[in-house]
């Protein structure tokens, strides 16, 4: 569907015919349910932003709030998950299955329903068919109308993607780019793993979709890019950097608003530069050091009881007409 965007949400089907989605939603119906939250979500609009937190059950002055915001068909609400690494084995963490099974638990408890769930990568560790198999019969138990992957490099090991495609890349682009749009944000999901020849690279053929996508979309339309290595330089040395990322971003200047989210590099960071707010995220699988502190970004052995403490999932809410989205993470419970 080069140059094709969906109006509401997901890679396109391109045949006409309404898309079902991972739980056999059509377009329509996911459009209809996307106005349904519940639980104890207390949303505050500052200075135009949105702000959220997820409230104690015992905060009725929250669960009240929540109520009031529960039926808002202009709130956009989305949760990313990264790095689950199905298949790791090694004392950094000795389950990574029972991590994710985490992951998903806390979406379904996040006391509303995401709009749609993105994994932005390395969902396995080898890239085997029982991998893939293992990790999308999880994704489903998510309560979510929609779920979105970008792949990792562990995603593409040796065969430059093409199992992750089989098994996620339905409806996407070239090596399984893609956009999609829904209230009022526009969505681009790029790929910058493929082999390690191109590892932290979008090349010619990708940002020549970028061009045609972006073109038309209004310059005040909220933009979200989803890619597994950082878009910016976190650190070059250890492959925390994108190196043709720079005629994507030059495309995104003259929006209004663009949040880029990745993950690839285990922990939170979050930088702004201009109009473009990027925000690295944790893990649900293990951390790796802090850029420059060790030799190479090795899974990193924590204390004893400590390793909860650096996985987690992030929220974002948007509501529409507002400019920024609000990035909250938390911290695997
Ligand atoms: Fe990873
Ligand atoms: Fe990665």
């Amino acid at each position: 569907m080069t140059g094709a965007r969906s109006t509401s949400g997901g890679p396109a089907s391109g045949d006409g015919q309404p898309e079902q989605t991972e739980h056999g939603m059509t377009r329509r119906q996911l459009v209809r349910h996307a106005g349904w939250f519940g639980g104890a979500v207390v949303l505050t609009v500052a200075g135009g932003e949105v702000i959220s937190h997820v409230a104690h059950d015992h905060d009725s002055a929250a669960a009240a709030s929540a109520a009031r915001t529960a039926a808002d068909p202009n709130a956009l609400r989305f949760v990313q998950v990264s790095d689950s690494h199905i298949g790791f084995t090694g004392p950094a963490n000795t389950d990574v299955t029972g991590s994710f099974t985490e992951a998903i638990t806390q979406i379904n408890s996040l006391g509303f329903r995401p709009d749609f769930v993105m994994h932005t990568g390395d969902l396995t560790h080898l890239s085997t068919p029982e991998q893939f198999d293992q990790v999308k019969q999880m994704l489903t138990a998510a309560r979510t109308d929609r779920v979105f992957t970008v792949p990792g490099e562990h995603d593409s090991v040796s065969d430059n993607g093409r199992a992750y495609r089989q098994a996620f890349g339905r409806n996407t682009s070239g090596d399984g780019w893609y956009s999609f749009d829904t209230h009022g944000v526009h969505f681009l999901a790029l790929v910058n793993t493929l082999s390690l020849e191109k590892l932290g690279h979008l090349g010619v053929d990708q940002i020549a979709f970028v061009r045609r996508d972006l073109a038309a979309v209004k310059s005040d339309t909220p933009v979200v890019v989803f890619s597994h290595i950082p878009l910016f330089a976190m650190y070059p040395k250890w492959g925390w950097s994108t190196d043709d990322a720079m005629q994507v971003i030059a495309l995104l200047r003259r929006f209004s608003s663009v949040t880029c989210l990745n993950g690839h590099v285990h922990q939170l960071f979050t930088k702004t530069e201009g109009n473009i707010t990027f925000h690295s995220a944790t893990t649900t699988a293990y951390p790796l050091p802090k850029p420059g502190q060790g030799p190479a970004p090795t899974p990193q052995v924590l204390p004893a009881g400590r390793l909860k403490d650096a996985l987690g999932i992030r929220t974002v809410d948007y509501r529409v007409g507002g400019q920024a989205l609000a990035v909250k993470d938390v911290r695997l419970a």
